[in-house]
């Protein structure tokens, strides 16, 4: 017991003579005192049982703790729940090597912000950073060292239903949401104690699932792969991120959790990753169902191989990885280097300084929601709800006399969303009835169910329609419940489900002439071409948290104005999936003169555009783009484009507006999408004034990956600066 404090002290001495960021020596003396148990020790993680995110459970299994057989664990929470199973860690093993905690922080931990897709529509990276960071505070107070975040799959299949995890369909703005991401999580200091570390996920092409069933087969090109879904990842690990997860897929044939040509050769080697990778929840195991490896010791092998170093949940490393290496399967030298990852770590998180440091019970009281982490979370989801549709300019709403209606209308659970942590599912967060009762400062809004999330009983409808008739407007509240989205919650129909379609037609047809206003909660893009046709007015909060219902009241009365537009977009119905803006032109691009003709590439049922295009959103503001102009200059020989434009408020509303920059690379030795965004700025404008926006691009921020090879191409661009991606790119220039 005493030897191992010893230990920590003695280590910890050697780092204040260190450089904050080399740990090798001390990694290294530790390494020379570890048997090879002790080593294998560090790459098993385990769950701790508070919190089911997989198949299997484990109970908190002391006696391996105390062994040194375990290295981490995670869904184990709580200040004092931490530092219990820390203590025997420390004091109680041999070596007293502190565990490291992890857990899906994904969008909160207590005060739960937005769901991840609806942090995107913000377009808002420093809301983005502020809102991880604030997630850090809380849970790192309750001992959580690392999250399980972000999650940078690109995501074009609303059937998926991780596409609310993630940042939406685009390469470029998934970018700049995963640093704000990693430098939100980690800080400048990763020792700090309000710091967690990072985990870019899922490594790699998750969110490519066949038909947007979860965990199904990946395929695609190279070309595809390396410009469309490693970006993120890059992006994440060159902002510093330590920790990266693989995912469960398979990709190109090769499951990617045993994928050494994308762990080995693109992670590791060319991009010189040195960071920890950890296993998805038992997806070493899954490798034998995927007809990939024997059995569990092959599926280690292969793992392992492909330099995974922890093994989540899947307990093939403790079993297997001794054997193998005195088989000569797996070398030592390959232990060692996990293991060096591993507790490098460690050491970052400062947890041999005070491996306790994160589990503090008042800490942990005085932050968790803290009324800055709650006005975080307001300011969050007031820029992640969506103003789709404003018919006649119904919002914002003229009267208090409301009839609220729909399934979601009062709730205080789903309103948090998927994968929200310790949020609390009742008594907590902010419905929309207490938003707008808050708000409005009334008691006797009438506010009726109508119908359940999933019915298909009409009994409520008669008191819905007799509330809707008495009052001077109409407020529905319909949606997903949150469990419809996330892992393992793929869906074939993307409508609104049950009768709730059925409801606000209803509604609207007792109500031609009363303005209604549709707020919509859900996980993923909806197929709400008919039921926009029964609303004046339609905002897409997804799920927008803690706070969220206090937002969207303000948003509804025009006490905030809404500034966000979408990270994805909506098809007009699931027979368009996926559909994306940044698609390729074909060789048969339809003839908008002749839209169903000519042996063009179109649906005869539907239009190729989807309902709501990417980078869509509106506001009460109205804004002009003129201007727009291109300065290619050089600057110590390097070539510089600084593109501009002029954006007027033409309205009497001071407003965000959120502008959008579209390239397109017209001829290249490999075929280029159609736009492609390269920039955005979201600028606060006021009434009647006009700003200029700058995109400043340097020639490679034009280049693509052909054939494992990063190129810059001279040509013709074709470009612009718009509100959103269905924007004709009316602008060009020649890239020498
Ligand atoms: C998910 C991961 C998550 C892990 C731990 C898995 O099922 O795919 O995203 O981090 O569980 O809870």
């Amino acid at each position: 017991m005493k030897k191992s404090i010893l230990l920590i002290g003695l280590l910890s001495s050697v780092a204040v003579a260190q450089q904050a960021t080399d740990y090798s020596s001390k990694v290294d003396s530790l390494l020379q005192l570890m048997t090879i148990e002790d080593k294998i020790g560090q790459t098993v993680q385990f769950s701790g049982g508070w919190d089911v995110t997989g198949p299997t459970v484990s109970d908190v299994n002391e006696d391996l703790v105390k062994s040194g057989q375990i290295g981490s664990f995670l869904n184990l929470v709580t200040a004092k729940a931490t530092k219990d199973i820390q203590k025997l860690a420390v004091e109680e093993s041999r070596l007293g090597i502190p565990l490291l905690i992890g857990y899906d922080v994904i969008h909160g931990y207590k005060t739960i912000f937005p769901i991840n897709l609806g942090l995107s529509s913000s377009w808002n990276p420093e809301l983005v950073e502020l809102t991880a960071q604030k997630a850090a505070e809380e849970a790192a107070a309750e001992g959580i060292h690392w999250t399980f975040s972000p999650m940078v799959d690109v995501a074009r299949d609303p059937r998926w239903g991780r596409i609310s995890e993630g940042s939406g369909e685009d390469v470029y703005l998934g970018k700049k949401l995963a640093e704000a991401y990693v430098r939100g999580y980690q800080g400048d200091d990763l020792s700090l104690p309000t710091t967690i570390a990072a985990c870019m996920k899922h490594f790699v092409g998750y969110g490519a699932s066949l038909a947007g069933r979860d965990y199904n087969t990946v395929d695609m090109g190279d070309n595809e792969l390396r410009n469309t879904y490693l970006p993120g990842f890059k992006a994440g690990l060159d902002a510093g991120a330590r920790t990266l997860m693989t995912s469960f897929n398979v990709i190109n044939d090769v499951p990617a959790s045993g994928n050494k040509y994308t762990l080995k050769e693109i992670l590791r080697n060319e991009w010189g990753f040195d960071g920890l990778v950890v296993s998805d929840y038992t997806s070493i195991n899954e490798m034998i169902p995927h007809g990939y490896a024997e059995d569990g010791k092959d599926a280690a092998q292969k793992s392992f191989s492909a330099t995974v170093d922890m093994d989540m949940m899947g307990d093939l490393y403790r079993s297997y990885l001794q054997e193998l290496i005195a088989e000569g399967k797996l070398t030592m030298d390959e232990l060692d280097a996990s293991v060096r990852r591993i507790l490098t770590l460690k050491f970052e998180l400062g947890l041999f300084d005070d491996p306790y440091r994160y589990s503090d019970v008042k800490r942990e009281e005085a932050t968790i929601y803290r009324q800055d982490i709650l006005d975080a979370a307001l300011e969050a989801a007031r820029q992640s709800t969506v103003l789709l549709q404003n018919n006649n300019n119904v919002l914002p709403l003229k009267t208090k006399n409301i009839a609220l209606i729909g399934p979601l209308a009062a709730d205080e659970s789903s309103i948090i969303g998927d994968w929200a942590a310790k949020g609390d599912r009742s008594g907590k967060a902010i419905s929309v009835e207490e938003g707008l009762r808050d708000l409005l400062n009334q008691s006797n809004i009438t506010v009726v169910q109508g119908t359940d999330i999933n019915s298909t009983s009409t009994e409520g409808f008669k008191a819905a329609l007799k509330a809707a008739k008495k009052a001077e407007a109409i407020v529905m509240v319909l949606g997903e419940d949150s469990n419809m989205s996330g892992e393992a919650a793929s869906r074939a129909s993307i409508k609104l489900p049950g009768n709730q379609s059925a409801l606000l037609a209803a509604v609207r047809e007792a109500n031609p002439n009363k303005p209604i206003v549709l707020v919509l909660f859900n996980g993923r893009p909806l197929d709400i071409t008919a039921d926009i046709t029964n609303a004046d007015a339609v905002l897409e909060a997804w799920f927008p948290g803690t706070m969220g219902g206090q937002a969207i009241a303000e948003l509804i009365y025009g006490k905030v104005n809404p500034s966000a537009k979408l990270s994805v977009s909506f098809p007009v119905n699931v027979g368009q999936v996926p559909v994306f803006y940044s698609n390729k032109t074909t060789g048969r691009p339809m003839n908008p003169m002749n839209p169903k003709g000519d042996y063009r590439s179109f649906y005869q049922d539907i239009p190729n555009k989807p309902l709501y295009s990417f980078g869509y959103g509106l506001s009460y503001s109205s804004f002009e783009y003129s201007n727009i102009q291109l300065d290619q200059v050089t600057r110590n020989g390097a070539l510089e484009l600084n593109f501009s434009a002029q954006i007027k408020n033409t309205s009497n509303v001071d407003g965000y507006e959120i502008v959008q920059l579209y390239l397109q690379d017209v001829t290249a030795s490999i075929t280029r999408p159609a736009k492609e965004l390269k920039g955005f700025e979201k600028v606060w404008i006021k009434a009647g004034a006009t700003k200029t926006v700058y995109f400043k691009l340097q020639k490679e921020e034009l280049g693509f990956w052909n054939n494992g090879t990063f190129v810059v191409e001279a040509g013709q661009f074709k470009y612009t600066i718009a509100p959103n991606s269905d924007a004709d790119l009316v602008h060009s220039f020649i890239l020498e």
